[in-house]
Protein backbone atom coordinates (compact mmCIF):
# COMPACT_ATOMS: atom_id res chain seq x y z
CA UNK A 1 0.00 0.00 0.00
CA UNK A 2 1.79 3.24 -1.14
CA UNK A 3 0.95 6.66 0.88
CA UNK A 4 1.14 10.30 -0.70
CA UNK A 5 1.97 13.19 1.15
CA UNK A 6 1.59 16.64 -0.15
CA UNK A 7 3.25 19.71 1.25
CA UNK A 8 4.62 23.02 0.73
CA UNK A 9 7.70 25.44 1.16
CA UNK A 10 8.02 27.26 4.38
CA UNK A 11 9.48 30.91 4.45
CA UNK A 12 11.65 32.04 7.89
CA UNK A 13 11.07 35.06 9.95
CA UNK A 14 13.92 34.38 11.92
CA UNK A 15 16.23 32.28 9.98
CA UNK A 16 17.91 29.01 10.59
CA UNK A 17 21.64 29.08 10.25
CA UNK A 18 24.14 26.86 11.50
CA UNK A 19 23.99 23.65 13.42
CA UNK A 20 25.13 22.13 17.32
CA UNK A 21 25.28 18.86 14.87
CA UNK A 22 25.65 18.85 11.37
CA UNK A 23 24.90 15.19 11.08
CA UNK A 24 21.80 15.36 13.18
CA UNK A 25 20.52 19.24 11.78
CA UNK A 26 20.56 19.80 15.28
CA UNK A 27 19.93 23.77 14.80
CA UNK A 28 21.94 26.53 16.45
CA UNK A 29 19.16 28.43 18.00
CA UNK A 30 15.34 28.52 17.71
CA UNK A 31 13.38 30.14 14.40
CA UNK A 32 10.59 30.44 12.77
CA UNK A 33 8.11 30.85 9.65
CA UNK A 34 5.12 30.95 7.22
CA UNK A 35 4.03 27.88 5.67
CA UNK A 36 3.06 28.40 1.93
CA UNK A 37 -0.27 26.87 0.34
CA UNK A 38 1.61 26.80 -2.61
CA UNK A 39 3.52 25.79 -4.90
CA UNK A 40 3.69 22.00 -3.71
CA UNK A 41 5.21 18.94 -4.04
CA UNK A 42 3.87 15.26 -3.50
CA UNK A 43 5.72 12.94 -2.42
CA UNK A 44 4.62 9.19 -2.31
CA UNK A 45 6.36 6.07 -0.87
CA UNK A 46 6.22 2.41 -0.84
CA UNK A 47 7.97 -0.61 1.02
CA UNK A 48 10.72 -2.16 -0.99
CA UNK A 49 13.89 -4.00 -0.54
CA UNK A 50 16.41 -1.17 -2.16
CA UNK A 51 16.33 2.65 -2.20
CA UNK A 52 14.82 3.59 -5.06
CA UNK A 53 13.92 7.65 -5.40
CA UNK A 54 12.66 9.28 -8.51
CA UNK A 55 11.47 12.84 -9.29
CA UNK A 56 9.39 13.28 -12.59
CA UNK A 57 11.26 17.65 -12.72
CA UNK A 58 14.59 16.70 -11.40
CA UNK A 59 17.27 14.47 -12.62
CA UNK A 60 18.16 12.63 -9.44
CA UNK A 61 22.12 12.61 -9.10
CA UNK A 62 24.16 10.16 -6.77
CA UNK A 63 24.31 12.95 -3.96
CA UNK A 64 20.67 13.38 -3.97
CA UNK A 65 20.15 10.03 -3.60
CA UNK A 66 22.75 9.60 -0.81
CA UNK A 67 21.10 12.34 0.99
CA UNK A 68 18.00 10.21 0.78
CA UNK A 69 19.81 6.88 2.32
CA UNK A 70 21.30 9.04 4.95
CA UNK A 71 17.74 10.39 6.03
CA UNK A 72 16.08 7.10 5.92
CA UNK A 73 18.94 5.65 8.09
CA UNK A 74 19.13 8.51 10.62
CA UNK A 75 15.31 8.07 10.34
CA UNK A 76 15.45 4.38 11.46
CA UNK A 77 17.63 4.98 14.12
CA UNK A 78 15.27 7.78 16.14
CA UNK A 79 12.42 5.28 15.21
CA UNK A 80 13.96 2.65 17.24
CA UNK A 81 14.46 4.96 19.90
CA UNK A 82 11.00 5.65 20.06
CA UNK A 83 10.17 1.99 20.28
CA UNK A 84 9.26 1.23 16.42
CA UNK A 85 12.38 -0.90 16.11
CA UNK A 86 11.47 -2.98 12.40
CA UNK A 87 9.30 -0.28 11.28
CA UNK A 88 11.06 0.10 8.58
CA UNK A 89 12.49 -3.04 7.54
CA UNK A 90 13.84 -2.68 3.93
CA UNK A 91 13.86 0.25 2.05
CA UNK A 92 11.43 2.56 0.44
CA UNK A 93 10.30 3.48 -2.90
CA UNK A 94 10.48 7.31 -3.34
CA UNK A 95 8.35 9.18 -5.65
CA UNK A 96 8.54 12.72 -5.84
CA UNK A 97 6.25 15.33 -8.02
CA UNK A 98 6.88 18.87 -7.37
CA UNK A 99 5.59 21.55 -8.59
CA UNK A 100 8.60 23.97 -7.23
CA UNK A 101 11.20 25.32 -10.20
CA UNK A 102 14.08 24.01 -8.55
CA UNK A 103 17.02 26.91 -7.45
CA UNK A 104 14.64 30.03 -7.34
CA UNK A 105 14.86 30.68 -3.57
CA UNK A 106 11.72 28.40 -2.74
CA UNK A 107 13.23 25.78 -0.37
CA UNK A 108 11.80 22.54 -2.01
CA UNK A 109 13.82 19.92 0.43
CA UNK A 110 11.43 21.75 3.04
CA UNK A 111 8.93 20.59 0.96
CA UNK A 112 10.44 17.36 0.24
CA UNK A 113 11.19 15.76 3.70
CA UNK A 114 8.31 17.47 5.51
CA UNK A 115 6.25 14.83 2.45
CA UNK A 116 8.22 12.18 3.05
CA UNK A 117 8.47 12.39 7.11
CA UNK A 118 4.42 12.69 7.65
CA UNK A 119 4.44 9.79 4.78
CA UNK A 120 6.53 7.31 6.33
CA UNK A 121 4.45 7.89 9.85
CA UNK A 122 1.77 7.06 8.32
CA UNK A 123 2.94 3.93 6.10
CA UNK A 124 4.30 2.27 9.46
CA UNK A 125 1.06 3.23 10.61
CA UNK A 126 2.53 4.52 14.10
CA UNK A 127 1.06 6.91 16.89
CA UNK A 128 3.41 9.61 15.88
CA UNK A 129 2.55 13.40 17.08
CA UNK A 130 3.63 16.28 15.01
CA UNK A 131 6.94 17.43 16.70
CA UNK A 132 8.01 13.58 16.04
CA UNK A 133 7.42 13.80 12.82
CA UNK A 134 8.94 17.05 12.74
CA UNK A 135 12.38 15.69 13.70
CA UNK A 136 11.74 13.14 10.78
CA UNK A 137 11.47 16.03 9.12
CA UNK A 138 14.64 17.68 10.24
CA UNK A 139 17.09 14.86 9.57
CA UNK A 140 16.48 15.33 5.92
CA UNK A 141 16.53 19.56 6.03
CA UNK A 142 16.74 21.18 8.94
CA UNK A 143 13.94 23.66 7.74
CA UNK A 144 11.51 21.10 6.96
CA UNK A 145 11.00 20.73 10.44
CA UNK A 146 8.74 23.57 10.13
CA UNK A 147 6.85 22.53 7.00
CA UNK A 148 5.00 19.66 8.86
CA UNK A 149 2.96 22.74 9.99
CA UNK A 150 0.37 24.75 8.46
CA UNK A 151 0.30 28.70 9.00
CA UNK A 152 3.09 29.98 11.57
CA UNK A 153 5.76 27.09 12.54
CA UNK A 154 8.83 27.23 14.24
CA UNK A 155 11.68 25.43 15.73
CA UNK A 156 12.65 24.99 19.37
CA UNK A 157 16.30 23.84 20.47
CA UNK A 158 16.74 22.36 24.12
CA UNK A 159 20.15 21.77 25.58
CA UNK A 160 22.38 18.90 24.82
CA UNK A 161 22.78 16.66 20.99
CA UNK A 162 19.52 14.44 21.98
CA UNK A 163 18.31 13.63 18.57
CA UNK A 164 15.16 14.97 19.48
CA UNK A 165 16.62 18.52 20.55
CA UNK A 166 15.61 20.55 17.77
CA UNK A 167 11.91 19.93 17.39
CA UNK A 168 9.21 21.84 15.40
CA UNK A 169 6.12 23.41 16.64
CA UNK A 170 3.16 25.10 15.61
CA UNK A 171 2.87 28.67 16.58
CA UNK A 172 -0.56 29.42 15.04
CA UNK A 173 -2.75 27.67 12.15
CA UNK A 174 -3.76 28.93 8.96
CA UNK A 175 -6.68 30.48 9.77
CA UNK A 176 -4.74 32.88 12.64
CA UNK A 177 -3.74 35.67 10.16
CA UNK A 178 -3.65 35.43 6.61
CA UNK A 179 -0.46 37.22 5.37
CA UNK A 180 0.38 36.82 2.04
CA UNK A 181 3.79 36.37 0.29
CA UNK A 182 4.74 37.98 -3.03
CA UNK A 183 7.77 36.40 -4.06
CA UNK A 184 10.12 38.31 -6.58
CA UNK A 185 12.79 36.16 -8.42
CA UNK A 186 15.32 38.36 -9.89
CA UNK A 187 17.55 35.59 -11.23
CA UNK A 188 16.89 32.05 -11.85
CA UNK A 189 20.83 30.93 -11.81
CA UNK A 190 21.70 27.97 -9.57
CA UNK A 191 23.30 28.36 -6.55
CA UNK A 192 26.32 27.52 -6.28
CA UNK A 193 26.78 26.86 -2.52
CA UNK A 194 23.51 25.50 -0.94
CA UNK A 195 22.50 25.70 2.62
CA UNK A 196 23.55 22.03 4.10
CA UNK A 197 27.53 23.55 3.39
CA UNK A 198 26.45 27.22 4.68
CA UNK A 199 25.26 25.86 8.04
CA UNK A 200 28.57 23.51 8.43
CA UNK A 201 30.53 26.89 7.97
CA UNK A 202 28.06 29.33 9.75
CA UNK A 203 30.52 29.38 13.14
CA UNK A 204 33.73 30.75 11.38
CA UNK A 205 31.54 34.14 10.90
CA UNK A 206 32.85 36.23 13.77
CA UNK A 207 29.73 37.64 14.09
CA UNK A 208 27.33 34.15 14.98
CA UNK A 209 27.86 33.80 18.51
CA UNK A 210 26.02 37.25 18.89
CA UNK A 211 23.39 36.26 16.06
CA UNK A 212 23.00 33.39 18.32
CA UNK A 213 22.52 35.28 21.47
CA UNK A 214 20.20 38.23 19.79
CA UNK A 215 18.09 35.18 19.29
CA UNK A 216 17.47 33.45 22.37
CA UNK A 217 17.80 36.87 24.03
CA UNK A 218 14.77 38.23 22.68
CA UNK A 219 14.25 37.75 18.80
CA UNK A 220 12.75 34.61 18.72
CA UNK A 221 10.58 35.51 21.75
CA UNK A 222 9.44 38.99 19.90
CA UNK A 223 8.49 37.37 16.45
CA UNK A 224 6.62 34.49 18.36
CA UNK A 225 4.51 37.59 20.52
CA UNK A 226 3.94 39.40 16.81
CA UNK A 227 2.74 36.80 15.17
CA UNK A 228 0.20 35.56 18.32
CA UNK A 229 -0.62 39.24 18.46
CA UNK A 230 -1.17 39.76 14.89
CA UNK A 231 1.12 42.80 14.98
CA UNK A 232 2.52 43.77 12.09
CA UNK A 233 4.90 46.70 12.43
CA UNK A 234 6.47 44.32 15.58
CA UNK A 235 7.00 41.37 12.74
CA UNK A 236 8.33 43.62 10.44
CA UNK A 237 10.87 45.02 12.52
CA UNK A 238 12.34 41.34 13.99
CA UNK A 239 12.10 39.86 10.68
CA UNK A 240 14.01 42.17 9.16
CA UNK A 241 16.45 42.72 11.31
CA UNK A 242 17.05 38.91 11.41
CA UNK A 243 17.16 38.32 7.59
CA UNK A 244 19.79 40.98 7.54
CA UNK A 245 21.34 39.46 10.60
CA UNK A 246 21.50 36.36 9.22
CA UNK A 247 23.33 37.79 5.91
CA UNK A 248 26.06 39.46 8.00
CA UNK A 249 27.19 35.90 9.79
CA UNK A 250 27.40 34.05 5.88
CA UNK A 251 28.90 37.18 4.56
CA UNK A 252 31.93 37.08 6.86
CA UNK A 253 31.47 33.27 6.87
CA UNK A 254 34.94 31.31 5.55
CA UNK A 255 34.29 30.78 2.60
CA UNK A 256 32.13 33.86 2.03
CA UNK A 257 28.19 33.52 1.26
CA UNK A 258 27.23 36.52 -1.20
CA UNK A 259 23.45 35.89 -1.85
CA UNK A 260 22.12 39.11 -1.96
CA UNK A 261 22.05 40.78 -5.57
CA UNK A 262 22.51 44.16 -6.77
CA UNK A 263 18.67 43.45 -7.83
CA UNK A 264 17.76 42.32 -4.33
CA UNK A 265 19.27 45.35 -2.90
CA UNK A 266 17.47 47.60 -5.61
CA UNK A 267 14.15 45.52 -4.63
CA UNK A 268 14.19 46.31 -0.94
CA UNK A 269 15.40 49.87 -1.47
CA UNK A 270 12.43 50.24 -3.23
CA UNK A 271 10.31 48.22 -0.98
CA UNK A 272 11.30 50.95 1.84
CA UNK A 273 9.91 53.87 -0.46
CA UNK A 274 7.14 52.39 -1.26
CA UNK A 275 6.01 51.44 2.18
CA UNK A 276 7.03 54.93 3.63
CA UNK A 277 4.89 56.94 1.05
CA UNK A 278 1.82 54.70 0.93
CA UNK A 279 2.24 53.09 4.59
CA UNK A 280 1.66 49.80 3.64
CA UNK A 281 2.32 46.84 6.20
CA UNK A 282 4.92 45.10 3.88
CA UNK A 283 8.56 43.81 5.18
CA UNK A 284 10.98 41.50 2.82
CA UNK A 285 12.86 38.60 3.64
CA UNK A 286 15.30 36.79 1.59
CA UNK A 287 17.14 33.25 2.43
CA UNK A 288 20.10 31.53 0.64
CA UNK A 289 19.22 33.45 -2.86
CA UNK A 290 18.53 36.67 -4.41
CA UNK A 291 14.88 35.90 -4.08
CA UNK A 292 12.77 38.71 -2.42
CA UNK A 293 9.69 37.40 -0.07
CA UNK A 294 7.27 40.20 0.54
CA UNK A 295 5.12 39.64 3.10
CA UNK A 296 2.46 41.42 3.40
CA UNK A 297 -1.23 41.82 5.07
CA UNK A 298 -4.50 41.61 3.08
CA UNK A 299 -5.12 45.26 2.72
CA UNK A 300 -1.53 45.98 1.18
CA UNK A 301 -1.89 42.38 -1.16
CA UNK A 302 -2.93 43.70 -4.56
CA UNK A 303 -0.61 47.12 -4.08
CA UNK A 304 2.67 45.02 -2.85
CA UNK A 305 1.97 42.80 -6.44
CA UNK A 306 1.36 45.39 -8.46
CA UNK A 307 4.69 46.89 -7.31
CA UNK A 308 6.27 43.31 -7.88
CA UNK A 309 4.89 42.85 -11.31
CA UNK A 310 6.27 45.85 -12.27
CA UNK A 311 9.85 44.54 -11.84
CA UNK A 312 11.11 44.17 -15.08
CA UNK A 313 12.37 40.61 -16.30
CA UNK A 314 12.04 39.19 -12.63
CA UNK A 315 9.79 35.84 -12.24
CA UNK A 316 6.43 36.23 -9.60
CA UNK A 317 4.44 33.85 -7.81
CA UNK A 318 2.05 34.95 -5.53
CA UNK A 319 0.92 32.53 -2.10
CA UNK A 320 -0.50 33.17 1.12
CA UNK A 321 -0.54 30.55 4.33
CA UNK A 322 -0.66 27.02 3.97
CA UNK A 323 -2.16 23.59 5.91
CA UNK A 324 1.43 22.55 6.36
CA UNK A 325 1.85 18.36 4.92
CA UNK A 326 -1.31 16.78 4.89
CA UNK A 327 -2.16 13.25 2.86
CA UNK A 328 -3.85 13.24 -0.45
C1 LIG B 1 18.40 30.40 4.78
O1 LIG B 1 16.76 23.79 5.78
O2 LIG B 1 17.61 24.49 3.52
O3 LIG B 1 16.44 29.15 4.25
O4 LIG B 1 19.09 21.35 6.46
O5 LIG B 1 20.81 21.78 4.76
O6 LIG B 1 18.43 21.47 4.05
P1 LIG B 1 19.38 21.97 5.11
O7 LIG B 1 19.17 23.53 5.21
P2 LIG B 1 17.85 24.35 4.98
O8 LIG B 1 18.29 25.76 5.58
C2 LIG B 1 17.43 26.85 5.54
C3 LIG B 1 18.22 28.09 5.49
C4 LIG B 1 17.42 29.34 5.25
C5 LIG B 1 16.76 29.86 6.52
C6 LIG B 1 15.52 29.12 7.01
O9 LIG B 1 14.75 28.57 6.21
O10 LIG B 1 15.31 29.15 8.23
Amino acid sequence: MSVTVRSTPNIALIKYWGNKNNELRLCAAGSTSMTLNTPSVDVTIDHAETLAVTSRNKEMKERDIARFEKTLQLTKNYLSSLGYDDALPASLNISIESGIPPSIGLASSSAVFSALAKAISELIDADLTDEQISVMARLGSGSAARSIFGGFGAIRTADGEGIDSSVGWQIADEHHWPLHDIIIVPSTDEKKIGSTEGHAKAQSSPHFADRIKAIEKYRLQDCIDAILQKDFEKLQAVAEEDCMDMHECMQTQNPALHYLSEETFRIIGEVKELRESEHLPVLYTMDAGPTVHLFCTNEARERVAAFAHAQASCTIFEATVGPGSHIV
